[in-house]
């Protein structure tokens, strides 16, 4: 929920009522979203817009509306906070008032920004902590990197400093890989297409890209596909790649716009959480059993038991 602040400009306290609401409402959305994508291919999308769907959007509308009554930018002349930074919701509601967007529009990107990025970000994280656990020489050598830039502890991560982990890059690209927490996309050709000789899609048709599956093939990935390594994402090994085998944010026009942003949290969050504590867990790589749906799950969540670094 760190991205409501960001996206917002308020907090909601972790644990709180209105938290537990807020999760449990943007979870029966996804749920909805999946069953709607299978429904509708055979005609039968109006079977989602069931009571449970129509009053949580209700709920989520309201409380994104009454989020972007409190932001004191909607009052206030100038739309910058004191200390100069700004909130997504600042930006819609300064182009509300320049005339280019209507209240519906600050209403809907707001709305958009936080669906989002209200999940992803915090599976990569779990993930890569999973996989970390589960390959404790590579976190070895990714904390030994975050301490190597950060020999007394954290007190601030800046954006300059992301410059200085090429290893836990890698870490995080490989559990992107593995773990993508939107594992697939759907497109609608707008003309005919040839992808290949003898392979052409007609107007129209709507296309699922399997992410989660492109990313295991073994043509691209190697006989090895399945395994964690985060030596893929060498630079010499991203060379040598189709640069389509990898696209955790998608690709082309209607890539994530949040990808920049998302990068910066994931290293923040795993630096931090790295250099202070070691992650291990019983469960085994071998029985990760991944539900992908709207947005990845695990079967069973492996447990991970967390020790203090001295
Ligand atoms: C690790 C975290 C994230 C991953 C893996 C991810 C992945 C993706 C993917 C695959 C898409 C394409 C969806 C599609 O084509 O159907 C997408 C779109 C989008 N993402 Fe992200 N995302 C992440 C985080 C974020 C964050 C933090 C934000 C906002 C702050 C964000 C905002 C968006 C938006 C607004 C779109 C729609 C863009 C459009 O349709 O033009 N994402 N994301």
């Amino acid at each position: 929920m760190m991205n409501i602040l960001t996206i917002m400009g308020t907090k909601i306290d972790e644990g709180s009522e209105n938290y537990k609401e807020v999760m449990n409402a943007f979870n029966i959305l996804a749920h909805r979203t999946a069953q709607n994508s299978v429904y509708s291919s055979v005609g039968l999308g109006f079977l989602t817009l069931t009571p449970e769907y129509k009053k949580t959007l209700k709920y989520l509308r309201e409380l994104v509306c009454d989020l972007i009554k409190k932001n004191p930018s909607l009052k206030a002349e100038s739309d910058e906070y004191e200390d100069g930074k700004q909130a997504l919701v600042n930006l819609a509601v300064k182009a509300m008032k320049q005339g280019l967007f209507t209240a519906s529009d600050v209403e809907i990107e707001s709305f958009t920004m936080i669906a989002a990025s209200y999940e992803t970000s915090a599976i990569v994280v779990y993930s890569a902590l999973v996989l970390l656990a589960m390959h404790p020489e590579i976190q070895e050598r990714a904390f030994e990197e975050v301490r190597s830039v950060f020999p007394d502890g954290i007190t601030s991560v800046e954006y300059d400093d992301l410059k200085k982990f090429p290893y836990l890059d890698m870490v995080i690209a490989e559990a992107l890989r593995l773990a993508p927490p939107i594992p697939y996309i759907g497109r609608q050709a707008i003309n005919e297409t040839e992808l290949r000789p003898g392979v052409t899609i007609p107007k129209e048709m709507q296309v699922i890209i399997p992410i989660f599956e492109l990313h295991r093939r073994k043509e691209l990935w190697g006989p090895e596909a399945a395994r964690f390594n985060p030596e893929n994402f060498l630079p010499g090994n991203i060379a040598k790649r189709h640069p389509c085998a990898y696209m955790a944010f998608s690709k082309g026009p209607r890539n994530c716009i949040g990808v920049r942003y998302a990068e910066f949290t994931l290293h923040v969050l795993l630096i931090t959480l790295l250099r202070s504590l070691k992650f291990s867990t019983t469960f085994k790589y071998d029985d990760i059993v991944f539900m992908p749906n709207v947005t990845l799950s695990y079967k069973v969540e492996p447990l991970l038991s967390i020790e203090v670094r001295a």
